[in-house]
């Protein structure tokens, strides 16, 4: 399940270069599970065919008003009360400005003035036609008049010199979409909670250009922020070094150490209703930090680190928890359960997610994961193994059955 499953979407496309972007945005909205249905401009019609859109969304393209033989058939009021989200892409500063002064003098136009579903639009044009004052009058309309519109990139244009007015990439303009809609969905189930989730491993430094760290990939906090963002949540990724992007519509704070992870998750935990430590914190660092880069002795024997532990956050903050729901990670190689349990207690936690990271296809670095959730009081509850976005939806899930979040 996503925001957009199931979605009534229409998209309108206008004429530009930039039209056949729109059949890549089409092809992830209904990866996501919409349902999408095309209006197009004559314009539109000269750079890609109704037909490509037809046979794409497998369904028939509005483009022109006139054409019905059924007489009780209204084409455009259909497709407008049919709509539950519409989205202009890419939208010229001709369509831009038909839209801003009310006009409907085609079967795209007349859709969206007569559709009262929430409208995103993403321009695309030349540079100069993006800044000229009658374009910026009439976005700054559509916004006043409650309309959703995405600032274009900057780049090479078709005309071949540089400049404002690039439709952003596919995968941009989808998550701005996702965030903009779950901005406008009030009733879903993290709405007004806030998730703050730690992921990836730490980095204890033992000189300046020498660390210890441990095989966390961070994927499964990165996965945890995504679908809690997704269920409405505000999150705050709180990640150690990862190459992973941001999840759009997420916090990002970058530590390093676990000392630095401390601090962080410390500073934020009074306003957190649910934490999720997924990070794997180192539990030692090195008792000293050189101050240069540390040299091989002259007489080439062993070198020996002495290592201190690090605070344990989770104990650390467990005085000082009252309406968080607290979920940890416990990621063993030998009596998992028995483990989990033990910090389970001793972390005053309400739900630890243990990982048995000796089989292959769990834990560390992959895209699936098999977990047991085990809650105080609490039957354990063993997940399938699959992507971890699943298992994170599923520990989510777990702790809004819980209350979380809602604890006084
Ligand atoms: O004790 P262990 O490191 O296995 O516990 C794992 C859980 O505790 C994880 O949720 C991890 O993020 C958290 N942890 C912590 N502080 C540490 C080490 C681990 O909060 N120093």
């Amino acid at each position: 399940m996503s925001i957009w499953t199931k979605r009534h979407v229409t998209v309108v496309v206008s004429g530009g270069i930039a039209s056949y972007k729109a059949l890549v945005l089409i092809r992830s909205l209904m990866k996501q599970g919409a349902v999408v249905r095309v209006a197009m401009t004559t314009h539109a019609a000269k750079f890609i065919t109704p037909l490509t859109f037809q046979t794409l969304t497998q369904q028939p393209v509005v483009i022109d008003e006139f054409t019905t033989t059924d007489p009780h058939h209204v084409v455009h009021v259909a497709l407008a009360d049919w709509t539950e989200v519409m989205i202009l892409v890419p939208a010229t500063a001709n369509l831009i400005a038909k839209v801003a002064n009310g006009l409907a003098d085609d079967a795209a136009t007349t859709t969206i003035l007569a559709t009262t579903a929430p409208k995103f639009v993403v321009p695309a044009m030349n540079s100069h036609m993006y800044v000229n004052p009658a374009t910026q009058r009439n976005l700054k309309q559509l916004t006043t008049d409650g309309l959703h519109v995405l600032t274009p990139a900057t780049g090479m244009l078709a005309e071949g010199y540089s400049g404002q007015g690039r439709l952003p990439e596919p995968a941009v303009i989808l998550a701005w979409l996702t965030d903009q809609l779950i901005q406008l969905t009030p009733d879903l189930p993290l709405a007004g909670r806030r998730v703050v989730v730690t992921a990836g491993g730490t980095r204890e430094a033992l000189d300046p250009v020498r660390f210890i760290t441990n095989r966390s990939s961070g994927k499964m906090g990165y996965a945890v922020a995504q679908v809690a963002r997704e269920l409405g949540a505000t999150v705050t990724l709180i990640s150690a070094t990862t190459h992973l992007a941001a999840p759009s519509g997420v916090k990002v704070v970058t530590v390093d150490s676990a000392q630095s992870l401390l601090t962080a998750v410390s500073d934020i935990f009074d306003d957190t209703d649910i934490l999720v430590m997924a990070a794997a914190v180192s539990d030692y660092r090195p008792a000293e930090l050189a101050d240069q880069k540390i040299k091989k002795p002259a007489d080439h024997a062993d070198l020996t680190l002495r290592l201190t532990e690090t605070p344990d956050i989770l104990k650390t903050l467990a005085a000082r928890k009252h309406q968080q729901y607290v979920i940890g990670f416990a990621a063993e190689t030998q009596s998992l359960l028995a483990n989990a349990n033990r910090k389970l207690t001793s972390k005053k936690l309400d739900l630890i997610v243990a990982n048995d990271v000796s089989k292959p296809g769990v834990g560390f670095n992959g895209d699936t994961n098999q977990v047991t959730l085990l809650r105080p009081e609490q039957q354990p509850v063993t997940t399938e193994l699959t992507t971890k976005t699943a298992i994170a939806k599923q520990i989510l899930m777990t702790a809004i059955a819980d209350g979380a979040g809602t604890q006084a």
